[in-house]
């Protein structure tokens, strides 16, 4: 017997592929007698196509085609809507009619002999347009909120309106109360690997090696789409070279890839530019945020109101957990929560790490920090005071809980009990230091999955699943499972992600994927050794097996994990400069299969936490829609010296409820209560509250 591998801290199984350049990535995937196609994004941010002259460009050489709404094929576009796409509206359909709904949406493709023919082409392609002006911001006097339709159904996890006690009269009548608005910019995702797709028909059969987090889901859209079997169409993604959610729906490069193959009658590769990624596959939507919190003198809260919009597009409602988190957070007997959307003239937004939860937690945790400086007492204090004995949200138990122990954990670490709680009384010479604490919070999700063992002649094992590694590291922990369940050392455990041939698995999403497909590969790998033993240990043996959360068990707890961050900055006074000098994250995420990646996992999304706090917008001109600093030179993410020490801790959490691995998923919860902690962290410093993220020079210099 080996000693089990599930908690040991295994380095990457395909660390080797990956920096060796061995691991094959979607824009990888050449095919003989391909051609190249560029995507031509609208340059008005709302209209109409009146005129494309395309004759001049079909005479430069090497262009094979110019693909528009005026020569594509009209496709089925046939209803689907996967777990991620938004329940209410209908997706874009690309080159259909002569309508610009956003500035960028895909108004012509080129596909020529060579990627620089291609370039050259899409850049001389003269477009004329009858432009309006769009409707951008939410503050614009033309913005309408309107109700997320499907967070009006009872028991969605999602709810546009939740209500208990009666939080106004709770709010008037409080001996201490807090009141302030919050507005989170646009961000984009911003992934290293860029969007692409590498598409082949055979016959009626379609082949895509594609950038996905999702492939089953890649597979059913664009057969829907295209009006073709599902089983035509075939989907594969062995790497994704970060996502954090833009590659968990299908947008319409896929669409425009397949539809040029079919076009010009050859394979085709598309990448869409990072200019381009701006506009088409997704974003965090700019939030806009209210909340009230009244307490006692002595810091029980009576009343809590978080009204939260965010933005949409005009032809999807996107939703997002905005206000989940406030309904359970802590304990408060009076709480009204309301969330809206604002159509606007952009594309569709989607999840972005920590969707929702990262951007609802912020307003809520800013807003406990300032009640906090209200009572006079310590922040850490205040939480602990409130700490609920269920989910008085759902009115359910807990499957497992430890803020507290978080709060304890990390504060220890970071040595909170040395910190002076009076802004502005720290410095490091004529630098203000601060130090800011936040709670974290997300759910603990477990998708129906599914696995295959096989047990070879030679005594290894090969395991598949549909499953996808954005860089957590599922090829690692999967191995390690597989691994256990199979009384194998690692070494003679194969496993295989990334084909829509493989059982299907849920979104890699929603940090669900160690649940969901851990649990399915556990299930599969107890059915071969189950088989293997029947038969006498005869090899090979194939046993396949699906699981999935038992709906009453959703009934019987709430699950989520918890977590707890601190952070300390340093702020110029007069250049208003902030940074980040060190970062202590204690999370409760259930049991930790590797140590080593979940805490890369985190100071991951500490890295992306202090992104959305100090540096991340995408910033829309008014006039057409353009996202001016669509590139990497003004679009800010942290680099090194931006990322200073990142400490992670983990307490002990044995949650027999969340599944039968116990483990509660992280992926998300690292990005949440970042953002929060580095505000609060300012504040200390200065003295100054910044509720508008990204905190920028001039937030301080203005404060
Ligand atoms: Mo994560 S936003 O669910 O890819």
């Amino acid at each position: 017997m080996n000693a089990p591998v599930i908690g040991t801290p295994l380095a990457r199984v395909d660390g080797r592929a990956k920096v060796t350049g061995a691991a094959l990535y979607a824009a990888e995937f050449n095919q003989p007698g391909q051609a190249y196609a560029v995507v031509v994004g609208a340059s008005v941010g709302r209209g109409r196509v009146k005129r494309i002259d395309d004759a001049p460009v079909l005479r430069l050489p090497g262009v094979i085609a110019v693909i528009s709404h005026l020569n594509a094929a009209r496709l089925a576009y046939r209803p689907h809507k996967g777990p991620i796409d938004p329940a209410i509206g209908e997706r874009l359909h690309v080159l259909h009619d002569d309508a610009v709904r956003f500035h960028g949406q895909p108004v012509a493709v080129v596909v020529a002999n060579t990627l620089d023919q291609a370039e050259n082409a899409a850049l001389a392609l003269k477009i004329e347009y009858a432009a309006e002006r769009p409707v951008v911001d939410p503050r614009d006097p033309e913005a309408r909120p309107t109700i997320p339709e499907a967070a009006t159904q009872p028991g969605a996890r999602i709810q546009a309106d939740k209500t208990r006690g009666d939080a106004d009269s709770a709010l008037a009548k409080a001996a201490i109360k807090i009141g302030a608005i919050y507005d989170i910019a646009r961000e984009n995702h911003n992934p290293m690997e860029p969007h692409a797709t590498v598409a082949a028909w055979t016959g009626d059969r379609l082949t895509l090696w594609s950038k996905s987090q999702f492939v089953v889901n890649e597979q059913a859209e664009i057969a829907a789409v295209f009006g073709l079997p599902r089983e035509n169409v075939h989907v594969i993604c062995p790497y994704v070279g970060g996502a954090f959610g833009t590659s968990l729906r299908t947008w319409s490069h896929v669409t425009l890839a397949a539809l040029a193959v079919r076009q010009v009658g050859r394979p085709v590769k598309l990448v869409l530019n990072r200019r381009q990624m701006f506009y088409t596959t997704g974003h965090r939507p700019r939030t806009i945020q209210r909340v009230a919190l009244g307490a006692t003198r002595d810091g029980r809260l009576t009343g809590l109101i978080h009204e939260s919009s965010g933005e949409t597009s005009r032809y999807e409602q996107f939703i997002e957990a905005l206000t989940s988190v406030s309904t359970f957070m802590y304990s408060c007997p009076n709480v009204r929560t309301r969330y809206r959307l604002v159509p606007l003239d952009t594309g569709t937004p989607n999840h972005m790490r920590g969707p929702g939860e990262a951007s609802g937690v912020f307003a809520l945790e800013c807003a406990i920090d300032e009640l906090a400086y209200s009572l006079g007492m310590d922040p850490l204090e205040l939480r602990r005071r409130n700490e609920p004995a269920i989910d008085e949200g759902e009115n359910l138990p807990f499957s497992s809980r430890s803020l507290i122990e978080c709060l304890d954990l990390g504060a220890e670490r970071f040595s909170w009990s040395r910190r002076n709680p009076k802004p502005r009384s720290m410095c490091d010479g004529r630098l203000l230091i601060g130090w800011g604490a936040a709670a974290a919070t997300y759910p603990a999700l477990w998708g129906a999955a599914s696995a295959r063992v096989r047990l070879v002649e030679d005594g290894t094992a090969e395991v598949e699943a549909a499953a996808s590694d954005m860089g957590p590291g599922t090829y690692t922990s999967m191995t390690q499972v597989a691994a256990d369940f199979l009384g194998l050392p690692v070494s003679q455990v194969r496993f295989s992600l990334g084909r829509s041939d493989f059982p299907p698995t849920p979104p890699h999403g929603g940090s669900q994927t160690m649940a969901s497909v851990g649990s399915a590969i556990r299930a599969a790998c107890i059915a071969a050794m189950e088989e293997s033993a029947r038969r006498g240990g005869a090899r090979p043996i194939e046993a396949s097996a699906s699981s999935a959360r038992n709906p009453d068990d959703a009934r019987r707890f709430s699950m989520h994990s918890f977590g707890a961050v601190f952070v300390e900055v340093a702020v110029d006074p007069d250049l208003g400069i902030v940074r980040v000098r060190r970062a202590v994250g204690a999370y409760g995420a259930g049991r930790i299969v590797n140590p080593r990646l979940a805490a890369s996992q985190c100071t991951g999304g500490m890295v992306g936490g202090i992104g959305m706090a100090l540096m991340e917008r995408t910033v829309l001109d008014p006039r057409d829609g353009r996202a001016v600093n669509a590139h990497m030179a003004d679009y800010l993410v942290p680099v090194n010296l931006d990322t200073p020490q990142l400490e992670v801790h983990f307490v002990n959490e044995d949650d027999p409820h969340v599944n039968p691995l116990g483990v509660k998923g992280l992926g998300e919860i690292a990005l949440v209560g970042i953002a929060p902690a580095i505000a609060n962290a300012v504040f200390h410093a200065t003295g100054i509250r910044v509720r508008e993220l990204p905190i920028r020079i001039e937030s301080i210099l203005a404060g």
